[in-house]
């Protein structure tokens, strides 16, 4: 959602945050601000837009001092603007916040019956007032602080800095995250590792209901009235972590990324040399389980979708899937003996925790699939598998939802074994195409310029475009086209083959181009002898209405249907288990390149943000 940094500096620190807010821009970008101190005076630049305007801004009007902090901001209340852009100050306070403060308005009405005046739309102001309140009554920031947390609800991660108090910032958080990073007589305080990673690599992650108070030689972190210890941690993240390197665009590194991050992601749950996989320890036995629920938003919940073809196939377990914001309201009865997977890149996802919270009061045990394992969702369950994708910085999910669909294959092989629904034999032989599944993805990233082509000539020209798939493909169908159109903003839709006849036929003609996700084999090969027949039938009812085909087969596939296509690919051959993460590589690129030609901007697409920790 927003980014947000503070820094107790030796030196100026504007050049700093604007530094951090660049990590932080991700997660938020239709506005950004900076604060600082002046001679005890709170200062600040804010500019609409992304950060380039701050930027600008800076250039003609610089702002010194030497204690500081940022934010860039994913509008929730209050429309983007320089008036509601953070941080948010009275005379006394500056706050920068991520999140929802719930009993805004509650607040806002207390403290305008107080005769206070709001200047934003924004819910942080209240947070702001009721500190500038409590400070007006000669209360300390420490005591202000404590009693404000005591009256704030909802999910928040905020920092702020008082007037006249150059020796420290506050912050706070309750569901959103925040850390702290220790420096050499300096301290810093932001969302994530991440913001701190150039400045420091020693950590301390803050816990819900937390507040701290950082001064330049350290932090003090408080529950309540109550001081508590959080442990200092090292971050592995680097600086070069976060850089582009030398691709145009943060997505193509990722996409770039994926053999190498899979790779890493397979050390960790499969043995190469007996082809067995690792079996996490996890505190159930895949035998006693009722019931598989799986949770997640946007991609992540697409990775549910596919892990669902694997644990009913290859563990034989039922599985229920569904999106994190229908789950937690629709309170669907959970059986006992159930385990809740939720997927998450970033672990924060507010929808996705709220889901998991309510299957933890339904007793099911709770395992998470995330990148950030010191994140809410990963603190949250009882056990964690961690996708090793490094950190994942364009907006659209790439190798997070690659490395979420391994380690969902390797724990549903993992559930086989143990329920004895899996041969050693079919164990092995997935091990080894998953083995191959690196050099398989360079080879099909390697044939870019042939999907470049297909996304210039036919995607990008293009107001509509269809995926179709069938079993496991059809979710990889629904990832294209979700890609499509976060990126290059052409309308696109995902269907099950099969139900292209029961609707989206309507919209065929020679203006829409139809991709088919069609390896063409199926899972244990059952597809195998259908495949021309289903295929074709799709292939048939396009054709007959002037749609143009654009076939990803293998080529045994594009040997069978090519020539009936506009256009075709042939993906490398891989076991068809494993197919929906090779054939996600092709409509990743299919959509990067239809974004390039159309011009977008595609590591921040508009009005979308990377972390939603909001409702
Ligand atoms: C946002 C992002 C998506 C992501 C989804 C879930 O919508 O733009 O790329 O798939 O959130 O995020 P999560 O961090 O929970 O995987």
């Amino acid at each position: 959602m927003c980014g947000i940094i503070g820094i107790i500096g030796k030196a100026p620190v504007t050049p700093l945050l604007v530094d951090a807010l660049k990590r932080l821009e991700y997660r938020g970008y239709d506005s950004a601000g900076v604060a600082t101190l002046i001679n005890g005076h709170i200062d600040r630049r804010r500019a609409e837009g992304k950060l380039v305007n701050l930027e600008a801004r800076l250039k003609s009007e610089p702002l010194a001092g030497t204690i500081g902090i940022g934010h860039t901001r994913w509008a929730t209340h209050g429309k983007p603007s320089e008036r509601n852009a953070h941080p948010i100050a009275t005379d006394r306070v500056a706050i920068v916040h991520n999140g929802i403060i719930e009993n805004f308005q509650e607040l806002k009405d207390e403290l305008v019956a107080e005769g206070r005046r709001f200047e934003s739309d924004t819910d942080t102001e209240a947070v702001a007032q009721l500190l500038t309140s409590y400070l007006e009554r000669q209360m300390s920031p420490e005591a202000a602080m404590g009693k404000a947390m005591g009256r704030l609800r909802g999910a928040f991660a905020l920092v702020a800095m008082f007037s006249g108090r150059h020796d420290i910032l506050m912050g706070a958080r309750r569901g959103s995250s925040l850390a702290v990073g220790h420096g050499d007589g300096e301290m810093y305080v932001g969302t994530d590792a991440l913001a701190l990673a150039p400045f420091t690599s020693r950590v301390t992650y803050l816990e819900d209901d937390d507040w701290v108070v950082l001064s330049s030689s350290g932090c003090a972190v408080y529950q309540g009235t109550t001081k508590v210890e959080r442990p200092e941690k090292r971050s592995g993240l680097s600086g070069a972590m976060i850089g582009k390197g030398n691709h145009q665009h943060f997505m193509l590194k990722e996409m770039h990324e994926q053999p190498a991050v899979i790779g890493d992601t397979l050390q960790s749950y499969l043995d190469p040399a007996t082809r067995a996989v690792r079996t996490p320890s996890l505190p159930f036995d895949w035998n006693t389980v009722s019931r598989i629920t799986m949770t997640g938003c946007g991609t992540a919940f697409y990775a549910c979708m596919v892990a669902k073809y694997w644990f009913e196939k290859l563990a034989r377990l039922p599985v229920e899937i569904e999106v994190a914001s229908e789950f937690r309201y629709r309170e669907p009865p959970l059986p006992e003996g159930g385990v809740c997977i939720a997927v998450s890149q970033s672990g924060e996802t507010i929808d996705t925790l709220e889901a998991l919270r309510y299957a933890k009061s339904q007793k099911q045990i709770l395992l998470a699939v995330t990148n950030v394992p010191e994140s809410a969702i990963a603190r949250f369950s009882h056990a964690v598998l961690p996708t090793l994708a490094g950190p994942e910085i364009c907006v659209a999910s790439t190798k997070a939802f690659t490395t979420q669909l391994i380690v969902l294959l390797n724990a549903a092989i993992a559930a086989g074994r143990a329920r004895g629904t899996l041969s050693r034999e079919d164990e092995e032989r997935l091990a080894l195409a998953m083995i191959e599944l690196p050099a398989r993805i360079n080879e099909t990233l390697n044939m870019e310029d042939d999907y470049r082509r297909i996304a210039e000539n036919t995607l990008a020209q293009a107001r509509d475009v269809l995926y179709l798939g069938r079993g496991a493909s059809f979710p990889v169908a629904l990832e294209g086209a979700l890609k499509l159109k976060e990126l290059s903003y052409i309308h696109a839709e995902g269907y099950a083959g099969g139900e292209m006849k029961h609707g989206p036929i309507a919209l065929i003609d020679d203006a829409v181009p139809v991709v088919v996700v069609a390896p063409s084999d199926s899972i244990f090969g059952k597809i195998a002898s259908n495949f021309e027949h289903k295929i074709a039938s799709n292939f048939e009812q396009v054709r007959a209405r002037g749609g143009k085909l654009v076939l990803l087969s293998d080529a045994r596939g594009v040997a069978k249907l090519g020539a009936k296509a506009e256009t075709s690919i042939a993906v490398p051959d891989i076991d068809p288990v494993v197919a929906p993460i090779l054939y996600t590589v092709a409509v990743q690129l299919l959509a990067y390149y239809t974004a390039l030609a159309k011009g977008t901007d595609i590591d921040q697409p508009r009005n979308l943000a990377k972390s939603v920790t909001v409702e």
